[in-house]
């Protein structure tokens, strides 16, 4: 008989993936054996240490990196019969990615980096949603600012904006709140679960906020390449001390 979950369509479905790069150093496994599926409208974290593949696996989940092997279906469609341009037009529709790194134009201000997307995709009143979104995140007062202008907080907030614009089938976030204050964390945490309930977009962050990731349906933890459901149980007082352990490298193999 099936359960209620085996009903709900995959968001993403992972099987037996790999990633190996080429260094000066010889071959470097970043990811090995990756088996993964996530339900649509599901909520997950993917914590661990820096340096264990988290990055690369949410680039490859979203369509901007390349497997060695192994197969992804984005919301139904593999990953490897797609080209270039498909891909690029795959994540327009369905795909919104919040960046470590932020990724915002230097040259356009707070508002047109937000537009962008919303512009892209043909969106009619993409200035007034965007002015809505930048006002949602506590930036209606930085409009014209352009990205150096802003504080770390502030660009990452501005990034958020930027994704959440177009209502994304999946929101994939690389460490969301990584430079915010503990208030404006929860703030975005908080629009986050919004969209994800509101809009039954699904949810993958990568993250080092256990509270954060306790809002999370489930928790998955990347070690070394290999990724474990941990689900349940992080101590919710003890922010830092489960992920925040020595960094590991990727094994060399
Ligand atoms: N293109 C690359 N070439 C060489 N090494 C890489 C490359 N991309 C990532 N790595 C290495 O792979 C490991 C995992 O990186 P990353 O996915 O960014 O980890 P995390 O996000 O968990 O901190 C790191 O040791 C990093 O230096
Ligand atoms: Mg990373």
């Amino acid at each position: 008989m099936s359960t209620n979950s085996e009903l709900i369509a995959s968001a993403i479905c992972v099987s037996n993936l790999n990633k190996t790069v080429v260094t000066q150093e010889g071959e470097l496994t970043i990811l090995n054996g990756i088996n993964m599926d996530v339900k649509q409208g599901e909520s997950v974290a993917i914590l661990g240490p820096s340096g264990s593949g988290k990055s690369t696996l949410l680039g490859l989940l979203a369509a901007l990196d390349t497997p060695t092997s192994g197969e992804i279906m984005l919301d139904g469609v593999e990953l490897s019969v797609l080209n270039e341009e498909q891909k690029a037009a795959l994540r327009k529709k369905k795909v919104s990615f919040i960046f470590q790194s932020f990724m915002l134009v230097d040259t356009l201000t707070a508002l047109e980096n937000v537009m962008l997307p919303a512009e892209l995709a043909g969106v009619i009143d993409a200035k007034s949603k965007a002015e809505n979104m930048l006002e949602r995140v506590g930036l209606g007062h930085r409009l014209t600012h352009l990205p150096k202008q802003l504080s770390g907080g502030e660009q990452q907030r501005v990034a958020i904006a930027r994704a959440f614009i177009c209502e994304p089938k999946v929101l994939f976030a690389d460490e969301p709140t990584g430079n915010l204050d503990s208030v404006n964390g929860e703030k975005i945490a908080d629009m986050l679960f919004a969209l994800n309930q509101e809009s039954d977009t699904t949810l993958v962050l990568v993250t080092h906020d256990l509270q954060l990731a306790q809002r999370c349906a489930r928790q998955l933890t990347m070690e070394v390449g290999h990724l474990t459901e941990t689900t349940k149980s992080l101590p919710a007082n003890d922010v830092h001390s489960a992920v925040e352990q020595t960094p590991h490298k990727a094994e060399v193999v």
